[in-house]
């Protein structure tokens, strides 16, 4: 089991409390923000990459996104998110899949109107390589908020892969919004510079 399954098998049930709420992590809601600009052109489901305890689904949800689906490798975490309710009262997601995202996912091509994910793509989880996975299971024309910490976008050449993917058509030329990971003065001070780009586009093909 690698070091992070194991670290979010343990931390799982107090994810949101000592870790969200504690820390002033706030990025969750930035990726949110950045989908729901093009809510208008989002006609259909709302994919959860890394979608842990389900916080980013439940903000979808009490902002109208009728579906939301997650994957995340680790079942403790989707345990959590399984147990989420909007603030009617519903379950947040439709399906939780569990699923490793460096390796093809059993869901059909072409299913998805909007990607989102939040504090997966960084040091020791995700690099871009499951990004051409992540593009599949969305419909052409389908918006992406993800968010990607900017010291491993850099360091993992996500700005690479992504010129690749433009250039071939696959997705539109990505808007970078730079955003704080946490709330200023809320957290441990060592993180208050922490930064996210989220990278938004369309995908095309
Ligand atoms: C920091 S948590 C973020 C969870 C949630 N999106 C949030 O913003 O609170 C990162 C999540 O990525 C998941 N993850 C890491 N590697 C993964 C992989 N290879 N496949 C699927 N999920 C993965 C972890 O299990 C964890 O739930």
């Amino acid at each position: 089991m690698a070091t992070s399954t194991r670290l979010y098998g343990e931390w799982a049930e107090t994810y949101d409390e000592d870790f969200v709420a504690r820390s002033g992590y706030v990025v969750y809601r930035r990726v949110v923000d950045a989908l729901l600009q093009h809510r208008e052109q989002i006609n259909g489901p709302v994919f959860d990459i890394g979608c842990g305890t389900g916080i980013v689904g439940a903000v979808l949800r009490d902002n109208g996104v009728e579906i939301v689906d997650g994957i995340d490798i680790s079942q403790p975490m989707l345990g959590e998110a399984k147990k989420k309710q909007t603030v009617r009262g519903d379950a947040v997601f439709r399906h939780l899949v569990a699923a490793d995202l460096t390796q093809r996912v059993d869901i059909p091509d072409n299913r998805y109107a909007g990607l989102i994910s939040a504090g997966t793509f960084t040091h020791g989880h995700l690099g871009p390589e499951p990004l051409d996975e992540i593009w599949r299971v969305a419909n052409i024309g389908a918006w992406c908020a993800i968010g990607v910490r900017t010291t491993h976008y850099l360091a993992a050449g996500f700005g690479e892969k992504l010129a690749v993917d433009v250039r071939e058509g696959t997705i539109s030329e990505p808007n970078l919004i730079e955003v704080h990971m946490y709330s200023p003065g809320v957290g441990d001070e060592e993180h208050a510079d922490d930064k996210v780009f989220i990278v938004v586009c369309q995908v095309l093909r």
